[in-house]
């Protein structure tokens, strides 16, 4: 089936990844396979206890290791200028080796430095410590009563509360969604190397080579320009490297400590309790609508965990003021804060968890209202923005619905749950909708004509796979009518003009509005030498560069949103349908077809818009039957924080997934029409997913993952 992918691809229009040769043949270098020389080797010691403190510690073998350069831990850590900031708030990103005081299990509370990474992993087992272990709770369920409102989030309530109570036909439900962990297949990584005693160089993974700069500037107390950050190519990350983490941190003191660059890889464990997740959340959805279908009142209320240190927060109830229009909507969320480690933003961060509360509770009345899911939708659907009231930059949902439903055989579906079967399997469809905000932000582009006539655009933006190259070079391509091939890209460098991070599916719009800029002054620029004539390609580019005897024509443009911005509400929309097969003996769940369809405006990139949808559509499948942190709360520990035993979808789980767009302009956000989907492709799909296999099966699970045995 991987063949269907492959054929469909092919025949795709656009660009293929720029750089797309340089990574499947290995020569794309990530962060930790850079060869500084020097090089030493860190690794980091986790807490076995959960709450409480170190009580002693024993280092002295470890030290006396072979190899070994330093042993790093709260009593001899150097002192890290930005942690000791005046009115710093009570909780916080969580600052290393400070204290003896222990917040999660796995927190790291020694770094061991080596001469190789074999011994320095040796020399971290021989560190020892005692605790003085305190009562910790870890479990969200019985935790939830504790729960409060984060600062800044007020209850919401539109029109009359808890409306859908007094409504003809209602459900109410709760849903839950367990701990999720980005897990990208890039191992997070950092090598740290101080050039001098107030300059450092890093190759880091990371979203935002401008924010780790700021964040390594800010901690170590120097001139941001003195801190180089370099990540060129980034495998993966779902919003696990938006931040800077502590084992960043712990590199850099290393590195300072033993005067010799350190290289700090996370085990695929660490990578667990120490790049954020995306919560555990409980969520209760209360959905009230007359006889014929039309909304009444939603009720969406929702606890989240987080930390002991330090509050998470994110829109999880958001999408139910948003999606439909409904004149009496409220909603609550609540905080629960654990003895884990922080959450942190994961693909569609707040609405995927949402949308999976909501879009099944949809599904469920519609089968209380005997209408179908779609009709459902339709009948609720919101012409201008119910949160603001706002008309939308452009909404072509609607279109989606339809596309999507012809391609996955709508029709073919019963409304009466396990009532079709194919070959002995119970059949099933499901559908689910997604939106998230769509954004622009400030970006600056240089983009430099040479001699040649080819084209350097540059710019600090980390791609950390969505294909961000590709999209500016066809965006430039197109405005200049030069030739891809003649247009190099170069990002994920800090010394680069100023982008943000690569996050919230802003970057096509931020970025490649600022290329799109760019390349227009730069045209005017060409314009203006060439006597008011303007360029066609890069040969006419080069001779006439070469008529005025200039080596480059060169421009730097700042970028960003207009007034246009607070006059439309601006969204990305999805619908995403699932066909499932369900084995009646075995409760065995096989996703036999997936379709996604993305109102996300003009489509920059064709061939890595499509493997967005398809990336997103997977990783929601994953969150619907397979995804799940399970700890142990005796100890509070993970018991499976690695791949044999914490379940994602491979290629052999996801047979047949359809990509597909609307592909209509959106005429307000930037000047290409483009609207982001990195969000979008995976928010909606569990609903889908749960809503499928309730139509199969006619059992409702409420508690993902939608495992088997949760079906017999
Ligand atoms: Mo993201 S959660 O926008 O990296």
């Amino acid at each position: 089936m991987e063949s269907e992918i492959v054929s469909k691809s092919s025949s795709i229009d656009g660009l293929s990844r720029v750089d797309g040769r340089l990574k499947v043949t290995g020569a794309a270098k990530y962060s930790a396979e850079y060869t500084v020389k020097g090089v030493t080797y860190g690794v980091l010691v986790g807490s076995t206890v959960t709450k409480g403190s170190i009580k002693t510690l024993d280092t002295k073998s470890a030290e006396h290791a072979p190899g070994v350069l330093a042993v790093i831990t709260y009593l001899n850590c150097p002192n890290v200028p930005g942690y000791h900031l005046e009115n710093a708030p009570p909780k916080g990103p969580l600052k290393i080796f400070i204290d003896d005081k222990i917040y999660f299990n796995g927190q790291p509370i020694a770094l061991v430095i080596a001469d190789t990474f074999e011994r320095a992993l040796f020399a971290a087992s021989l560190v020892k410590a005692e605790y003085n272990k305190e009562q910790h709770q870890t479990e969200l369920k019985s935790n939830i009563v504790n729960g409060v409102a984060p600062k800044n989030s007020k209850d919401y309530v539109r029109g009359q509360e808890d409306a859908y109570k007094s409504a003809p036909i209602k459900i109410e439900q709760a849903y839950i969604l367990p701990t999720e962990v980005h897990n990208p297949m890039e191992l997070h990584a950092i090598i740290a190397r101080w050039d001098a005693d107030d300059k450092i160089t890093v190759w880091d993974k990371t979203q935002g080579v401008k924010s780790t700069q700021r964040n390594i500037a800010q901690a170590f107390k120097l001139p941001p320009e003195n801190v180089q950050v370099n990540s060129p190519f980034v495998g993966g990350a779902f919003g696990a490297a938006l931040r800077t983490w502590p084992h960043e941190i712990a590199a850099v003191i290393g590195a300072k400590v033993i005067k010799r660059p350190v290289k700090l890889v996370l085990s695929r464990a660490d990578m667990f309790t120490s790049v954020g997740y995306r919560p555990h959340t409980w969520q209760k959805i209360g959905l009230g609508a007359t006889a014929d279908g039309k909304l009444v009142g939603i009720t969406h209320e929702a606890a989240g965990q987080t930390s002991a240190y330090e509050d998470f927060t994110e829109g999880v109830v958001n999408i139910s003021q948003l999606l439909y229009a409904c004149p009496n909507v409220n909603t609550k969320y609540k905080l629960v804060s654990l003895n884990v480690n922080t959450p942190t933003p994961m693909r569609g961060p707040g609405e995927a968890t949402g949308a999976y509360a909501l879009e099944s509770a949809l599904d469920e009345l519609s089968y209380a209202l005997n209408i179908d899911p779609i009709e459902l939708r339709l009948r609720n659907y919101a012409d201008t923005d119910p949160l603001s009231g706002k008309p939308y930059s452009s909404k072509y949902l609607n279109d989606a619905y339809k596309l999507g439903a012809d391609h996955i055989g709508w029709s073919e579906r019963n409304q009466k749950p396990r009532s079709v079967t194919e070959k002995g399997w119970l059949a099933g469809y499901g559908v689910g909708s997604g939106m998230f905000g769509a954004y622009r932000g400030a970006a600056t582009v240089t983009a430099r004509l040479m001699a040649d006539g080819t084209l350097i655009l540059q710019t600090a933006v980390t791609d950390i796979g969505p294909g961000t190259g590709t999209a500016m070079v066809s965006i430039a391509s197109e405005q200049m009518g030069i030739s891809a091939d003649k247009i190099r890209f170069d990002m994920g460098d800090s010394s680069l003009p100023p982008s943000p991070t690569q996050g919230g599916s802003a970057i096509t719009s931020t970025v490649g509005a600022a290329v799109y800029d760019a390349c227009t002054e730069l045209k005017n620029k060409f314009k203006e030498l060439n006597g008011g004539t303007d360029g066609t390609d890069n040969t006419d580019y080069a001779q006439v560069l070469k008529q005025h005897n200039l080596q480059q024509l060169e421009v730097t443009t700042a970028s960003k949103g207009g007034a246009e911005q607070g006059k439309y509400a601006m969204y990305s929309w999805s619908v995403h349908f699932i066909k499932v097969l369900v084995n009646p003996a075995t409760g065995v769940i096989k996703i036999d077809k997936a379709v996604s369809v993305a109102d996300c405006g003009k489509i920059m990139s064709p061939k890595t818009a499509r493997s967005q949808i398809i990336g997103g559509t997977i990783m929601g499948s994953g969150m619907a039957l397979m995804e799940e942190a399970v700890i142990d709360h005796r100890y509070g520990r993970l018991v499976n924080n690695n791949f044999a035993d914490y379940h994602m979808p491979v290629n052999a789980d996801i047979p047949q997934v359809e990509g597909l767009f609307v592909n209509k302009p959106d005429p307000y956000l930037n000047p290409m029409g483009a609207k982001g989907m990195g969000e979008i492709a995976t928010i909606g799909v569990a609903a889908a997913v749960a809503n499928a296999v309730y139509n199969a099966t006619g059992k409702r699970i409420r508690e993902l993952p939608i495992t088997p045995d949760k079906l017999i």
